[in-house]
Order: C-alpha cells, then structure tokens, then sequence
C-alpha cells in the first residue's frame, strides 16, 4: 500500500505506468502532449511527469493524467487489488465505500510543504511551470488538479472542492466553481455579511484527498474526514500560517489568500472537461478573485494537472467509477431494490447514466429512472437509461440495442423533465441565457431525458425469445473449438 502522493507516483513507476517527459514547455507543449497521452495511449494509459521544462529550474516538475488507468486509481484509493479492469475497480471501490469510516484529521506541527515559505515580494504563483492548456484559452491555470479549502463561516466545518484557479497576475488568482458546489455556497455567505473570506489552495496532495474533493458529498461532510477513511490513516494537517485552515502537511504546493467580498477578475476562456469552451465561449466571465498572501512548497515540487478536452481525455475514468458508484449507493441509499448493476459512462462525465435492475414491481423502472435523473448530483445528468440485467450497462453496444429493441418511442418510455439543476459549464444551454446574469452563479436549468428500456412487467409472458448463444452453450462450444478459434476472437 501506498503511503502517501510521493509514493504513488513512484508505485506507479515501478509499474511501468509513468511517462517521464524532459524539455516540454509549460505553453500547450506539456498539455498537449498529455492531451494525446489519453486520447491515444495504449492501455493501460500512463501518467506523464514532466521535467527540464524551460525557464524552469530542474526538478519543478509537474504531473498530468493522474487517474487515467485503474491501477492508478486502485492504488490511489487503497484498494485491495491493483490489476483490475474498470469494471473490477467499480466493484471494489463500492465495496470499500459500504466500510468506509470518517477519519478526521490530525494537526500536525510541521510537514514537508513548508520547507519552503514565500511571503511579501517573494510571492509569484508563476514560480511553478503552470501550464497553459489550450490553443483558445488565454491564460494560464494553476489549479486543475487542485484542492481549494474553505471553512463554513456559521458551523466551522472545512469543505475540500476541485475548482479551477486561473492566473491574474503574480499574487492574484480566481477560483470557479460552479452553481450548487459548496464553495460557491461557502463564498455567498462570507459575501452576504461582508467579511473577508480566507482561502488556500493545495496541489500534489494525497491521491485519496484529491479523490475525495473531487467527489461530491453532503453538505456538512469533510472531505478530509472521507479521505482519511479511504487511506486508513487520518490526512495530517498544519495551521496555515496566514488563515489559520487545515492544510495538507505534505501537499506539494499549498496556496494562501483571501477573498475580498465583491472583489472579481476576469477567468477564462478554458477549454473544459465536456470538450466545450463551455462557460461562455470565449468570453471571459467575473469570478471570485484571491488576493495571495503566502505559498509553502516542498524542495523540487510536483504541480499536479488536469488537462480537460474532448473525449477520451483526462479524467474520463475517474468520472466514470466515481460516478457510477455514487448513484449506484445513492439510489441503494433510499431503499429501491433490485439495482444490478449501474455504470455512467466514460464520455459522458455523469451525462449518460445506465442503471440495470431486476424489476420487481409495476412501475420499478420509472421509479428507478426518474431518481437516477437527478443523480449523482445537482447540475449533472441529462440521459439516463434503465435496462433489465441481461444488459451489461457498461457495454455501449448492448445498451443502444436495448434502447432501440425495447424501448416503444412513445410517453410511457421516454420521459423529458424541464427545469432540473442546470449549470454554466452545460453545452446545451444557449449563450444569451448564460450571459444574462453577470455573475456566477447563475439560476440556469437543464432538461432530462429518462429512458425506460425495460420489457414491460406486465407482458412478461408475451417477451419475445432472443436469438443468441446462451452462456452454458457458448462455454461447451468454446471446449470444444476454442483453440481453432482463438485467433481470431477477441478474447478467449
Ligand atoms: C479534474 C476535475 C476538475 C474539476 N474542476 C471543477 C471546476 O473548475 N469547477 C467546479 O465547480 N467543479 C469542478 N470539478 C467538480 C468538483 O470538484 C466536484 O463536483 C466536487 O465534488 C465539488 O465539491 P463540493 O461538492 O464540495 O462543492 C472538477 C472535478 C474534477 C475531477
């Protein structure tokens, strides 16, 4: 088991899954070549660490595509296996989430992030070789595969979120985080009252903890507190210094700053994770703006990245396992039966969800189908598909033949909701709409598709029979014919 990020990426290593590039250059150079890493990377996809990178002193490195093979993610995650398919990692992660116990921090007086400080005139956020990601995109970002931390002004609770942080100047950054996240919530209340915000972002932090601000849990619930469930371990955290947050001891680069009530910059354009320039095209938009008051960074730090674009690309996997094992729970969480299996699919970062369940009662599918639309979580979905269990939901094939064999194109079967959760990063809602409001967040809808692609209960005894192999056939076929066919399937 791994210890901590340092020795994930050495685990990784020793597995042959990190790619070491030397010389690329923080503008598009370093994205780009990550970008094509996980679009055409032969499985499984490896990280890619890169180093040399000019105008930059040897050993600031930065890391990119981090959970783009299981084995990262199991390893990560702390699961008991690493040679897994996605499949398998699903499986195991939903095992360890029915276990997992909250582990609160433990304050620690010191860590490695501090060995060294930059105050004053010393502070420079462009110290580190921050990328610039995409041809459009105009500026560059230093939080993608970040950490920011805030604390709830009213119950004092800690809230870890992924929010990108673009560059504004060498003391300057913003942070977006879109409508209905916690750190938007968080920063409307401090906004409300009039008080200064304070603020810190970390990068390089433990795979457990960047999996667990990346993941979308209850109001009230420290990612922290998740993150040391995951590792077994409490996350050891120091004072900041400056706003007096828990922040990771061994965190890579940790940010320190403030948020000044009303105080904005201009963010974007950013190319973002569904493909899209999707918040307002090119046009940038006022966020949330940091005045930075201190950084801590270990001795050769690693920025850790996140390069969104068009599909398949970064972060495809992670949203998939992620997201099916949160509905999936969700879903067993409110006592409906009979789910088999649920898996939200690779390209659709939580857009296309496919739910097969053992119908047990009139109206299951509905039931079933009209709850998964509004999960994983607000703002997310648009497609979900339920389908009886002799579908697998992750093979894309068979789910597109279900919809089309027993899915009738009428009102019964294919549901539409009008004005669910919508939110700025969603392609489909038009320009104009976003742009009437001037400042996220924005009061945006979305509209749902629900797809029932179960056989009715009622006509059970009416269900046409299939024409395939069934499975006792295909094994005794394959005994017998198996070595004169082995070269031309698949899999054995
Ligand atoms: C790589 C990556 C980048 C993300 N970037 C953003 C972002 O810029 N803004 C945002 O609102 N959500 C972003 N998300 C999603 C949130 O981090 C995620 O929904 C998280 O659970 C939000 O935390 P919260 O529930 O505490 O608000 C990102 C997720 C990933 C995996």
């Amino acid at each position: 088991m791994i210890g901590n990020f340092r020795d994930w990426v050495e685990a990784a290593d020793r597995r042959g899954q990190a790619l070491h590039i030397s010389g690329a250059h923080w503008d598009l150079e370093m994205s780009t070549i990550a970008e094509i890493v996980a679009r055409e990377g032969k499985e499984p996809k490896p990280m890619v660490l890169f180093d040399d990178i000019p105008g930059y002193p040897k050993g600031h490195r930065t890391l990119f595509g981090l959970f783009l093979s299981p084995a990262s993610i199991a390893s990560g995650l702390r699961l008991a296996q690493e040679d897994v398919d996605r499949i398998g990692l699903l499986k195991l992660w939903r095992e360890k989430v029915q276990t997992l116990r909250l582990i609160p921090p433990k304050v620690v007086r010191s860590g490695p992030v501090i060995e060294n400080k930059l105050t004053g005139d010393k502070i420079d956020v462009l110290k580190f070789p921050v990328p610039r990601f995409h041809e459009l995109d105009t500026a560059r970002f230093v939080g993608t595969a970040v950490v920011n931390i805030q604390k709830d002004p009213e119950t004092g609770w800690v809230n870890l979120g992924t929010y990108r942080n673009q560059v504004i100047s060498r003391d300057r950054i913003t942070f977006h985080a879109v409508e209905a996240r916690h750190g938007i919530i968080i920063k409307d209340k401090y906004h409300s009252r009039g008080n200064v915000m304070p603020f810190a972002i970390a990068m390089g932090v433990d795979p457990a903890l960047w999996w667990a601000s990346t993941h979308d849990l209850a109001w009230g619930v420290s990612e922290y507190d998740y993150a040391g469930g995951i590792m077994g371990k409490p996350v050891e955290v120091i004072e900041g210094p400056f706003t007096k947050l828990p922040l990771p001891a061994d965190a890579e680069i940790v940010i320190e700053g403030e948020y000044h009530p009303g105080e904005t910059a201009d963010e974007g354009p950013f190319g973002e994770w569904n493909g899209y320039y999707a918040n307002q095209g090119l046009v940038p938009v006022p966020e949330p703006l940091i005045r930075v008051k201190a950084i801590y960074h270990r001795d050769n730090p690693i920025l850790t990245c996140f390069s969104p674009a068009v599909p398949v690309a970064d972060g495809c996997l992670r949203y998939a396992v992620g997201n099916s094992e949160a509905i999936w729970t969700k879903l067993e969480t409110l006592g409906i039966p009979g789910i088999s299996k649920v898996w939200s699919h690779e390209l659709g970062f939580g857009m296309f969800n496919v739910i097969a369940i053992q119908q047990q009662y009139a109206g299951h599918a509905q039931q079933v189908g009209l709850t998964a639309s509004q999960l994983p979580f607000p703002g997310v979905g648009r497609y979900t598909v339920v389908l009886d269990d002799d579908i697998d939901p992750s093979n894309l094939e068979q789910v597109i033949w279900a919809i089309m064999t027993r899915a009738p194109a009428d009102h019964a079967h294919i549901h539409i909701l009008e004005r669910c959760t919508g939110r700025s990063s969603d392609p489909t809602i038009p320009l104009a709409e976003k742009m009437k409001y001037p400042v996220p967040p924005k009061p945006l809808h979305n509209t749902r598709v629900v797809i029932n692609a179960c056989r009715d209960l009622e006509h059970k005894p009416d269900w046409l029979p299939m024409a395939m192999v069934s499975p006792g056939l295909r094994t005794k076929t394959l005994d017998k014919w198996g070595p004169a066919l082995s070269k031309v399937l698949a899999q054995g």
